[in-house]
């Protein structure tokens, strides 16, 4: 028999009599760019005590160990060498609620938009602008979520996760998860000391729908006017038209930031520039699209190897043969972050988390 990738069986070590570590394991479909890297050990936890029992496998002392979600947000750079964990807790509970409100604990391994849905379906307000974005619920406050005009903060009460290293849980209370945009204490001072294991949401029953960003309104009223039902689909026919599908193209989502920006520097872009969309912030401040500044340096559309530059949205980086890895990708950014550069002075920083 010829021994290909396709039929050798993966290894699997038994910890206990319900759980197995795998060995040398295929990440290919648990992360969005479908790079063709292994993991050295690989677990998916159900509960918060099987967790525990993975993080103290003896076989596992000493070994590195990187907490991931739906792999909508990270690039691999090889194979890993330690343990993928990536935390399976599937649960939906409503917690408590009012004649205004419900409160919503949910497991960190619930399909982000699959809560999405279910939010919608029982009317719940507040989610349903963050319709279609890739990933799971414990990643979800590690970026901060965020798109047309909602961020995950708005709406999360807690946080709750375990120290990788103690093995204590924790609960977090919004403000102590210092969110800003596309950022929190999990990227920041926890980056890769926790593992989030729910996430708990406060949810309107009655609505305050946002339909302000850019074609909402617009999509909203050509689907029969304004409703929860219709802003979510709004929100879905949007982002299909615009961004690739991750389950078809490999990609995962915007991979820069936008910067935020000093207005000296922004009245310098507007005089070279008078129709750029820029949103002005508070504080003097103000938020320049990466994605315009990479399409008027010319990339939009750009192939380079097995990597490109989406066509219709040019903050999204793809792994356009199907067979990019990524240096690939790395490569096209570091000359895209160069022209941006050149062109505008400024520094746009990546939102993917790069794993090597
Ligand atoms: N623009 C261009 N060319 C492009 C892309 C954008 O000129 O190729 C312009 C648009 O015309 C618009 C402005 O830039 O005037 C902003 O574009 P868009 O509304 O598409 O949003 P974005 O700033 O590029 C952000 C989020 C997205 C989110 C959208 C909608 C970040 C890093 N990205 O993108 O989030 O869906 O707003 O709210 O903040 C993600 O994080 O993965 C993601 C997709």
């Amino acid at each position: 028999m010829v021994i290909t990738p396709k039929n050798i069986i993966a290894i699997q070590i038994r910890l206990n009599k319900n759980m197995v570590l795998q060995y040398d394991y295929p990440l290919k479909s648990h992360n969005t760019f479908h790079f063709d890297v292994y993991a050295e050990y690989f677990s998916a936890p159900r509960n918060v005590q099987e967790i525990t029992e993975v993080l103290t496998a003896p076989i596992l002392k000493n070994k590195s160990c990187f907490v991931l979600g739906g792999g909508s947000n990270v690039l691999f750079q090889s194979n890993f060498k330690g343990l993928i964990l990536k935390p399976d807790i599937q649960s939906i509970q409503v917690i408590h609620q009012t004649a205004q409100s419900v409160w919503v604990e949910v497991g960190a391994g619930v399909d982000w938009d699959s809560f999405v849905e279910w939010s919608v379906s029982k009317g719940h307000y507040g989610i349903e602008n963050l319709s279609l974005i890739p990933g799971n619920v414990g990643a979800s406050p590690v970026q901060n979520i965020g798109a047309y005009g909602t961020e995950i903060m708005d709406v999360i009460t807690q946080v709750n996760g375990i120290f990788l290293d103690s093995l204590e849980t924790f609960s977090f209370k919004n403000s102590q998860c210092e969110f800003s945009y596309r950022n929190s204490i999990f990227k920041n001072s926890l980056k890769g000391k926790t593992i989030i294991t729910s996430v708990e949401f406060v949810l309107g029953k009655r609505g305050n729908i946002k339909t302000s960003y850019g074609g909402v309104a617009q999509e909203v009223e050509r689907l029969g006017g304004y409703s929860l039902k219709n802003t979510r689909q709004a929100i879905i026919n949007i982002r299909e038209a615009k961004l690739p599908d991750p389950a078809v193209i490999g990609n995962v989502g915007s991979f820069f930031k936008n910067p935020i920006v000093e207005n000296t520097v922004m009245n310098k872009i507007i005089q070279e520039f008078p129709d750029a969309p820029i949103y002005k912030l508070d504080e003097g401040y103000s938020k320049i699209p990466a994605g315009w500044m990479i399409e008027q340096c010319g990339w939009k559309g750009k192939t380079l190897g097995n990597a490109a530059v989406h066509k219709n949205q040019a903050l999204v980086l793809i792994n356009k043969t199907g067979l990019a890895n990524g240096q690939d990708i790395l490569a096209l950014a570091h000359e895209i972050e160069k022209s941006v550069k050149l062109k505008f002075g400024i520094e746009i920083s990546k939102e993917v988390n790069v794993v090597s």
